[in-house]
């Protein structure tokens, strides 16, 4: 695990969307799995910069997403489909049929989840995986359990996930859906490579329980010391 700690947020997304590029110059059909949230904005803005600048295409780049909110109506502000395209695939050259977002409409969940995993698979796997951490350790709605979690599924959010996320919904954390479709934490590890980005004091503690604790399901970042090819970037020092 290679820990970058840099002195202020756009450091942080300077070298995490200059690991993106590197990874899209080098495999200009990758599969780069991206996540949502406040912290990768900054990232996407730049990425947005640089394609616009002809210093990287996404013409032939796949994309997953990690997760999508359920219960929100098709075409939601509020959803990460939303989310993405607002703040990166209408700014790149990307091909919008091949980027990736979990299935939250209603109807079985487990054979959309499964579907999921299934176009992964058959993308050939993640190339790169940008993962933002929350304020209880978690990645994607993979919330601190007993147990690591497997493959996509239906998530419940905690209260505190839920308040962290009142911002994207008027500031009414009672806005927030309950739910949400993730990919697992073992569809994460499979991941060829990992970037994981933690921004401001306020994710100190779960980033530095997450590489400097025990692998934890209750703390489910802490699974990523386990993975042979991850970076960290954060925007404070850890010890
Ligand atoms: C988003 C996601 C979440 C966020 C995390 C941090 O797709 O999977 O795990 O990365 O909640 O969110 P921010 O960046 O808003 O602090």
């Amino acid at each position: 695990m290679r820990i970058f700690c840099e002195k202020d947020y756009v450091s942080l997304s300077r070298r995490a969307a200059d690991i993106i590029i590197g990874a899209v110059n080098k495999k200009p059909d990758c599969v780069l799995g991206l996540a949502t949230g406040s912290t990768p904005i900054g990232v996407y803005d730049m990425l947005s910069s640089a394609c616009a600048a002809g210093k990287v295409s996404f013409a032939r780049v796949r994309t997953v997403n990690l997760d999508e909110y359920m219960g929100l109506a098709a075409g939601d502000p509020a959803s990460y489909r939303a989310f993405m395209n607002e703040h990166l695939f209408r700014r790149i050259d990307i091909d919008i049929a091949n980027t990736h977002i979990p299935d939250a409409s209603a109807g079985d969940e487990n054979i959309r989840c499964a579907r999921y995993d299934a176009l992964i698979e058959s993308l050939g796997g993640v190339d790169l995986q940008l993962l933002g951490i929350g304020r209880n350790g978690h990645i994607g709605f993979n919330e601190p359990s007993p147990y690591f979690s497997v493959g996509t599924h239906e998530a419940e959010l905690s209260q505190s996930t839920r308040r962290a996320n009142a911002a994207f919904f008027g500031n009414d954390e009672n806005a927030v859906p309950k739910s949400a479709i993730t990919m697992g934490i073992g569809s994460i590890m499979k991941a060829r490579s990992i970037l994981l980005l933690a921004s401001g004091e306020a994710k100190r503690e779960a980033l530095t329980r997450a590489v400097r604790g025990n692998v934890d399901p209750m703390v489910p970042a802490s699974v990523l010391q386990l993975h042979g090819d991850v970076s960290v970037i954060c925007d404070f020092q850890i010890d």
